[in-house]
């Protein structure tokens, strides 16, 4: 198998280390088992090594890397370092109010992994056992996650901005019997009551036997005796040293719920060495990490990229790196820049969507010191081509690289991304593959791949790479008709891409029912479910609009049942169902209350009709005569219109 013969990737990077780099390419994809055997020795400890790197197949669906190798999670990421040099800083944590926080060297970071360990086991938390992690920004957070990993159980983060019910239906699907959490969080200076929300989504989880909860601001919290327990008083009752589990190369890591077409979340697996070796090789690679270096990832650690990013890819590879609680404009809009410069940052890493809000607020904020910065970062949706200029010319000042990664949950780490210091950059593209991801673009309706450059389709991965996820929790079918089935022998990213005339890749978004609201995953499928538990609401079809600041928006088009009717407080109602029911982020921007929806004769909504409204194009609605009730169109074009 060979990288698509009609990319000249050779020819893109043009420069003496990028012939190297060619080289380095084809060897992941033409020899994986040796470019990764070496990726893997280098990077992580092993216990025992590896046998056979790869084996398996998208078709059998038993994809297993580095197979008979044992190794752990937080040796690697923590006491290896450790033992070398115990003052090295690993975690920088910059609290919500400017100026407070902390640092925690190496040492420290394994005493707190350890004492905790030492807190999940006495709390009867086993090898292969799930733990819930339902915290903001802190310490604590990256400790919990080396913490589960060290003893062998599987953590599964769900990011503190999720609503008690959809903690609730997490927890359960994952049976979690020990949940961390913290008493209040604060953000933008704001206080956000996270005990009061796991008390509300366990009530329902009859398998958690123990909440234990870090004390952020000190509030009196509800406490349910025997369950709940104090993290500073348990973890004093133990000592700073136990030693890790020795974990099989696939046993699972982490899971992680993420949004799918349907309204149900799934938990991607990941397995720790695949995992791991993906991330310490793009935290090298693309983000060019050397030891001495401060790493700063604003994503949050209950995403993706913060998983991989904020805690495994820096801690791997042995340098410090800043955990930020608040947001890039509390107290100011220079916050990000005064972190930068306090700490010296040499790679920075943010989603678009702080970038356009930030470059709003106007270029005179972007202030300190920021020569040391080398990379600069860009994850999670498209970055247009105006705000990649402010982020190169204004933040980096032209001297640092940007690097566009475009990757998924479920790659686990950076799939098509440039190479720091490296790749040539395009504003907007994010440019070219990453050593073992060989993608392809396929025809949408033949699934037949398009060959030859400046070409457009849906993107595709022709093999295995080791840090993709394994399965979906408890639900593996779903696994295969999500990404492996759609398009035989390829992984589908449901995403839609093209290649331009040098073979560079553009993303060009979602082909599927996902949103990205502000770099927050969601499915457009979710918050309809959410709508239609308000007991007046029929039916819901909810869109993404584009959004100057958020990227996407979601519009939610609604009818009523028969008999009910519009009333005043009907709006924030419904705004308030959502944030009930997913997140006060997953809330819609508009809601239209309608007559109809645009059907077919079969009943099936016409969501696209929805979205070409929304985007004003209402000359290119296309054929609407075939549809149930063609006036419907009417007016709903008409309630839009009213509402602008
Ligand atoms: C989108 C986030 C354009 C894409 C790491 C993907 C991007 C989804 C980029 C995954 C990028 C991610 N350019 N689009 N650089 N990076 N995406 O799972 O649609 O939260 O499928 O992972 O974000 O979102 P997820």
């Amino acid at each position: 198998m060979g990288a698509s013969s009609s990319t000249p990737l050779r020819e893109c990077w043009p420069s003496i280390p990028a012939n190297r780099i060619w080289k380095l390419y084809s060897e992941s994809i033409n020899s994986p088992q040796k470019f990764w055997g070496k990726q893997a020795r280098e990077h992580l400890s092993w216990y025992r090594d590896f046998g056979i790197v790869h084996s398996g197949s998208f078709a059998n669906e038993d994809n297993a890397w580095f197979l008979g190798g044992k190794l752990n999670a937080s040796f690697n990421c923590v006491d290896r370092h450790a033992f070398e040099d115990p003052d090295k800083v690993a975690l920088i944590y910059e609290a919500d109010e400017a100026g407070s926080g902390r640092t925690l060297t190496y040492g420290d970071l394994l005493r707190e992994v350890c004492k905790l360990s030492h807190v999940l086991k006495g709390m009867g938390v086993q090898k292969g056992d799930i733990v819930a992690v339902y915290m903001p920004m802190i310490p604590e957070a990256v400790i919990a996650l080396l913490a589960c990993s060290r003893i062998g159980a599987v953590h599964s983060v769900i990011f503190a901005g999720f609503s008690a019910d959809s903690v609730r239906d997490r927890v359960f699907d994952a049976k979690c019997k020990v949940v961390l959490t913290v008493d209040e969080s604060k953000r933008g200076g704001k206080t956000i009551g996270i005990k009061t929300v796991i008390d509300k989504a366990i009530a329902q989880c009859p398998t958690v036997s123990n909440v234990l909860v870090f004390k952020r601001t000190g509030a009196e919290v509800p406490w349910v005796s025997g369950r709940d327990r104090w993290w500073h008083e348990e973890l004093r009752k133990w000592p700073g040293y136990i030693p890790p589990e020795e974990m099989d190369s696939e046993d699972p890591l982490f899971l992680l719920y993420t949004s799918g077409s349907t309204g149900k979340p799934k938990g991607v697996v990941h397995s720790t060495g695949g995992y791991l070796v993906g991330a310490a090789s793009t935290g090298k690679y693309v983000f060019d990490i050397h030891d001495g270096d401060r790493f700063f990832c604003g994503g949050d650690v209950g995403w993706i990229t913060g998983h991989t990013y904020v805690v495994y890819a820096p801690l791997l590879l042995g340098i410090s790196t800043v955990i930020f609680e608040g947001t890039p404009v509390h107290p100011t809009p220079s916050r990000y820049w005064d972190i930068i410069e306090k700490h010296q940052v040499t790679q920075f890493y943010v989603a678009p969507t702080a970038l356009r809000l930030l470059k709003r607020y106007g270029s005179e904020h972007v202030t300190g010191a920021r020569s040391h910065l080398r990379v600069l970062g860009s994850v999670g949706e498209p970055i247009a081509p105006d705000v990649w200029k402010w982020y190169f010319e204004t933040v980096g000042k032209t001297e640092a690289h940007i690097v566009d990664t475009y990757w998924q949950t479920e790659t686990g780490c950076h799939a098509i991304t440039p190479l720091a210091g490296i790749t040539p950059m395009k504003p907007g593209s994010a440019s070219l593959p990453f050593f073992g991801i060989d993608p392809v673009i396929l025809d949408p309706v033949s699934g037949a791949e398009v060959d030859g450059n400046n070409i457009e389709g849906v993107l595709a991965f022709k093999q295995p790479w080791p840090s993709m996820a394994r399965t979906v929790w408890g639900a593996h079918e779903r696994y295969m008709d999500t990404y492996l089935k759609p398009f035989d022998g390829y992984y589908y990213t449901g995403d839609g891409a093209s290649r331009d005339d040098d073979g560079f890749f553009w993303i060009r978004g979602r082909m599927d029912d996902i949103i990205n609201v502000s770099g927050h995953r969601l499915s457009t499928a979710e918050i309809e479910a959410a709508l239609i538990e308000h007991p007046t609401v029929s039916e819901a079809a909810v869109v993404a609009t584009p959004d100057e600041i958020t990227g996407q928006s979601s519009t939610a088009f609604l009818t009523l049942k028969d008999g009910s009717e519009v009333f005043e407080t009907l709006h924030a109602e419904l705004v308030l169902q959502v944030r009930n029911t997913i997140g006060p982020f997953a809330a819609p921007k508009g809601i239209y209350v309608v007559p109809d929806l645009p059907k077919t004769r079969s009943g099936k909504i016409m969501r696209r009709i929805l979205r070409k409204i929304m985007a004003g194009e209402v000359d290119q609605l296309g054929d609407i005569s075939t549809l149930s009730d063609p006036s419907a169109v009417g007016k709903i074009i008409e309630a839009v219109k009213a509402a602008a």
